[in-house]
C-alpha cells in the first residue's frame, strides 16, 4: 500500500483528516482580557471546543516540552476523530529528531487506524521537510503480508499532509517528495529483510534487486554459481555450495555522466545462516533470516540513489549465499583460495559473512572506487558490544573516518566508530594458510573487521559497518529510525550527498 505525502498551505483546523497532529514549540499560557488563555494556534482549537482544551492542558500540565504528547478526542466538535499535540521543547529539532517525531506521529495515527493524517507544522520545522517525510514512511512501516483473516490489518495510513501557514515553495514540495522516496526505499530494505528464508534465497534476492534496478533505470548484472566458480571466487563458492539454493553475486550500478567520484557499496547477503557444519544452536536461529540485511540495504539504498540522482557514480554489490550444512557443504579444516588469491583456512563455517564479503570486495576493487563501504550483519560480538540500537563502523584511515563520521552526523543514525586494534591480527594467523577465517571469543567484531581489511588491496578509503544489532532487533515493528532493519541506508545516502557537494565546490 503506498502512502501519499504532501505539503500544503492552510490552517490546522481547516485540514481534513481523521487525525490532526499539531507540532508545537514549548509555550506558556498567555493572558487575554485578564484571563488565562492558550497561545496561537491552540487558541482556535480551544474556542472550537468551548475551552475544554485549556482545561485539559492545565490538568495535564502540558507545555509542549520535547517528546511531550497530549491526545484528545474532540467528540464531533472538530472535523477530526483525534487530535495530538506534540511538543518539540525550546531548542530547534535537528534532522534526526524531526525524523523521529514524524515517525512517532505516523505510528500513532496508524495505531488509531486512521487512513488520513494532517500535521500542522511550526515555521521552524519547514527546513526539515525531507526528514519529516522520511519519518512518516519509516513510522508507518509494518510487515503484515503474511497475516490472514482477523490478523490482517483492515486499514492503512494512506494520506499524510503537512500543513503550514507559510507559502509552500517548489523546493519544499521537492523535499517532501524526496523524503517520501527515501523512506520508501529504506522500507524496501526492511521488507526484504523481514521476508522468510523460504521466500528470499540467493536467486530470489537477486531477482528482487534486478527488478528494482529495471524499474529505476539502474544497470544490473548477476553472476551465477557457474560464473562464480569460473572466476575463482572460492570463498563465495565455499559458503554457498552446501545449499540447494546456489550462491550468486549481484552488481547494481548508477553511472551518471560527468561523475568525478565513484563510491562502491557492498552488502552481505546470507539469506539464511544456519552456521553450516559449525551449526548454530536451535534457539533463535530463525532470526538468521535477517543475515541478508546488508544486501537488502544495498537494494533500498540503490533505489534511493536512483531517486536522488547524485553527481557521483554509485555501485551496489551483493554477494548472496545460503549457509547450510550438507554433504556438499564446506567444512572446518578446508582451505580455500579467495578471488584475490590469498588462501583461507576455515576454522568455523559460521564465520561465513567475512568470506563472501572478501570475494565481493575483490570484485569491488576492480572498479577502482574512491570509497569502498561494506555493510553486514557480521558478528554477534558487535551486538554484545553495542546492543540492538546501534551499528559499529571501522575505517582504514583518517580521511575515510572523517567523511563517514560526517555522514553519520548528518543522518542522525546511531553508528559508532570502533578501533582496528592491530594486536588482534595475531588471532587470524593460520598454520596452514595465509589466514584463518575466525579469531578468538574476545574482540570478535574487531577481528572480523581486520579479516576484511586483508581484502581491500590499495583502496585508500574503506569503511566496514557491522549492522548486526539493529538488523536483528525487534525486526518487524521496529519503527524508530534509531534501529531496526534498514539501519545504515540514511548514512550511506548522506555520504554520497556530501561527496556530491564536495564535487561541486
Ligand atoms: N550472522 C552471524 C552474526 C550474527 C550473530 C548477527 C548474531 C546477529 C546476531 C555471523 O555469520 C556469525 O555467525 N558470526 C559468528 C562468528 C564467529 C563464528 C567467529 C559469531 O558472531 O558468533
Ligand atoms: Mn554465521
Ligand atoms: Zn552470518
Amino acid at each position: 500500500m503506498s502512502l501519499k505525502i504532501q505539503v500544503r498551505t492552510g490552517k490546522a483546523l481547516e485540514a481534513s483528516a481523521e487525525v490532526l497532529a499539531v507540532v508545537l514549540p514549548a509555550f506558556q499560557l498567555v493572558k487575554k482580557k485578564g484571563k488565562e488563555a492558550l497561545p496561537a494556534p491552540l487558541d482556535e482549537i480551544d474556542a472550537a471546543v468551548d475551552g475544554a482544551l485549556l482545561a485539559l492542558v492545565k490538568k495535564e500540565e502540558f507545555s509542549a516540552k520535547k517528546d511531550q504528547v497530549l491526545a484528545f478526542s474532540p467528540h464531533g466538535r472538530l472535523g477530526f476523530d483525534r487530535v495530538l499535540l506534540c511538543g518539540t521543547g525550546d531548542a530547534a529539532l535537528d534532522t534526526a529528531a524531526a525524523r523521529t517525531l514524524a515517525a512517532k506521529i505516523a505510528r500513532s495515527a496508524q495505531g488509531e487506524k486512521a487512513k488520513s493524517l494532517a500535521i500542522a507544522l511550526p515555521d521552524s520545522l519547514l527546513s526539515e521537510l525531507r526528514p519529516l517525510a522520511e519519518g512518516i514512511e519509516l513510522g508507518a512501516y509494518r510487515f503484515t503480508k503474511y497475516f490472514t483473516g482477523d490478523k490482517a490489518p483492515k486499514t492503512a495510513l494512506a494520506a499524510v499532509s503537512f500543513v503550514t501557514g507559510a507559502k509552500v515553495s517548489a523546493d519544499a514540495r521537492r523535499a517532501v517528495e524526496l523524503g517520501a522516496q527515501i523512506g520508501a526505499a529504506v522500507n524496501v530494505a526492511r521488507d526484504l529483510s523481514n521476508e522468510p528464508p523460504n521466500v528470499i534465497y540467493p536467486e530470489s534476492l537477486a531477482d528482487a534487486a534486478v527488478a528494482m534496478a529495471k524499474a529505476n533505470g539502474l544497470k544490473a548484472t548477476v553472476l551465477d554459481f557457474k560464473e562464480i566458480k569460473k572466476r575463482g571466487m572460492g570463498l563465495l563458492q565455499a559458503v554457498g555450495q552446501g545449499s540447494e539454493r546456489k550462491p550468486c553475486l549481484v552488481h547494481l550500478a548508477y553511472t551518471p555522466k560527468n561523475a568525478k567520484k565513484r563510491y562502491v557499496f557492498v552488502g552481505k547477503g546470507v539469506t539464511f545462516d544456519t552456521g553450516g557444519i559449525s551449526i548454530k544452536p536451535a534457539a533463535g536461529m530463525q532470526e538468521m533470516k535477517h543475515d541478508m540485511s546488508g544486501a537488502a540495504n544495498i537494494v533500498g539504498f540503490m533505489q534511493a540513489i536512483a531517486a536522488l540522482k547524485p553527481d557521483v557514480e554509485v555501485h551496489g554489490i551483493m554477494p548472496c549465499a545460503e549457509n547450510m550444512p550438507d554433504g556438499t557443504a564446506y567444512r572446518p579444516g578446508d582451505v580455500w583460495t579467495s578471488y584475490e588469491g590469498k588462501t583461507v583456512e576455515i576454522v568455523n563455517t559460521d564465520a561465513e559473512g567475512r568470506l563472501i564479503l572478501a570475494d565481493a570486495m575483490t570484485y569491488a576493487q576492480k572498479l577502482e572506487p574512491d570509497f569502498l563501504i561494506d555493510n553486514a550483519t557480521l558478528t554477534g560480538a558487535c551486538v554484545v558490544a553495542l546492543g540492538t540500537t546501534a551499528s559499529a563502523w571501522y575505517a582504514n584511515g583518517d580521511e575515510a573516518a572523517k567523511e563517514f563520521g560526517a555522514a553519520v552526523t548528518t543522518s542522525g543514525e546511531q553508528m559508532w566508530r570502533m578501533p582496528l586494534l592491530e594486536e588482534l591480527k595475531d588471532q587470524l594467523k593460520s598454520e596452514v594458510a595465509d589466514l584463518k577465517n575466525a579469531g578468538d571469543r574476545y574482540g570478535g567484531s574487531i577481528s572480523a573487521a581486520l579479516f576484511l581489511r586483508e581484502f581491500i588491496g590499495s583502496i585508500k578509503n574503506w569503511v566496514h559497518a557491522d549492522i548486526a544489532g539493529p538488523a536483528m532487533a525487534d525486526r518487524t515493528f521496529r519503527w524508530d529510525p534509531k534501529g531496526g532493519t534498514g539501519h545504515g541506508v540514511l548514512t550511506f545516502l548522506a555520504l554520497v550527498e556530501n561527496a556530491t557537494r564536495q564535487d561541486r565546490e
